[in-house]
């Protein structure tokens, strides 16, 4: 059994206690937050111990692995005073708000022999997991070029706070939120090797960062990919559309309403695929399936399906992004020497 301390008891910590509790293996054995009222609530409801120092947390001796779901700016110190105590990590994205972090929690984790695991979850999503199977199969050819938009109109609810409104805390919408999408797009596209792009602060006037990016990728296949980042949209949407030189992928919406997948030949052959016929593949959450990677990646001694270094790249591309966008220039890929 994988003893598993969680830190960070808000929004995500929640939704990936609730999860990790029915993942088979796993035993969740304590809950941590700088707020104590928050790790107390959590912990009742688990009934295990509640802790609210971070430090002394990753580095209990009955803990074999920790769940990190704290603001971004604080994934480094706790990556790495885990891997120093031998814990193996599971480590909510964006894995940092720099690249250079990023390698700092890779190194770390290598020298002490411990498993990361980035919790880039869109990979587990049925719709994303069939743009890639259908792309990865060859059967429409080549990639050409790969659209995805993800637009909104900014943080409101649970995720309305004040971290996410500084890039040094939260890496900014191209991290906090996008990397979502650049891991998707690097994950079906493969290696970048030019980031340009265009953007800027045009509403959220409290934000340090661009509220509204367009990101291209130019891919060491030949392919092209662009990102439409945007907390500025009063019509929100989050769908993409993928071109290969024997066919087509559109993808009108990820999910909710309108959830689909249209694959269409170039000769003509078309097929629906609706969110509901791909979920019946995947009878467990996202996030379960994230969480059931993680364990099984410890049990069975191998690397997770997501690692510390596809964490990185996600973020390496928005950080190359940002570059560009205030220098108005292409910049290359790697920003860091892996
Ligand atoms: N996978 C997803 O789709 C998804 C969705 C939402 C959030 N997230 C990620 O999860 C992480 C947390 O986001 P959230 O929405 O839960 O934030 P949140 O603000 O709701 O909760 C963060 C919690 O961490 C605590 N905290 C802050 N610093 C700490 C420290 N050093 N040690 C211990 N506790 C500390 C805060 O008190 C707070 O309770 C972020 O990295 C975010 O990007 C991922």
């Amino acid at each position: 059994m994988i003893k598993v301390g969680i830190v960070g008891c808000g929004a995500m910590g929640r939704s990936l206690a609730s999860e990790l509790a029915k993942v088979e293996g796993a035993k969740i054995v304590g809950f941590c937050d700088v707020s104590q009222e928050r790790a107390m609530e959590l912990a009742n409801s688990y009934g295990v111990p509640a802790y609210s120092d971070p430090i002394a947390f990753v580095t209990h001796p009955e803990i074999d692995a920790v769940v990190i779901a704290t603001p971004p700016f604080t994934h480094k110190e706790l990556t790495i005073t885990a891997a120093e105590a031998k814990k193996h990590i599971f480590c909510e994205k964006p894995m940092a708000p720099t690249t250079s972090d990023c390698l700092e929690m890779i190194r770390a984790c290598e020298r002490n022999g411990v498993k990361l695991m980035i919790g880039q979850v869109c990979r587990y999503y049925p719709l994303h997991r069939a743009v890639k199977e259908n792309v990865a199969s060859g059967r429409l050819g080549e990639l050409i070029s790969l659209f995805v938009y993800r637009v909104g109109g900014g943080f409101s609810g649970v995720w309305d706070v004040p971290w996410r409104k500084s890039r040094a805390q939260s890496g900014g919408a191209l991290m906090e939120i996008n990397t979502h999408e650049l891991d998707f797009m690097r994950w079906v596209g493969g290696e970048v090797e030019c980031v340009f792009a265009h953007g800027g602060n045009y509403v959220h006037s409290d934000w340090d960062y661009p509220d509204c990016a367009f990101v291209s990728l130019s891919y060491r296949s030949g392919a092209i990919g662009l990102l439409h980042s945007s907390q500025v949209s009063a019509i929100g949407g989050y769908g993409c559309r993928v071109d290969c030189t024997k066919g087509s992928i559109l993808l009108p919406s990820f999910w909710g309403e309108g959830a689909k997948m249209v694959v269409r030949t170039a000769d003509g052959e078309e097929r629906s695929i609706s969110m509901d016929e791909l979920s019946e593949r995947f009878p467990h959450s996202p996030v379960w399936q994230e969480l059931n990677e993680f364990i099984s990646a410890i049990r069975e001694g191998r690397e997770p399906e997501i690692t510390g270094y596809d964490g990185m790249a996600a973020v390496e591309l928005a950080e190359a992004a940002y570059m560009s966008i205030e220098t108005k220039k292409p910049v290359a890929i790697p920003l860091v020497e892996r």
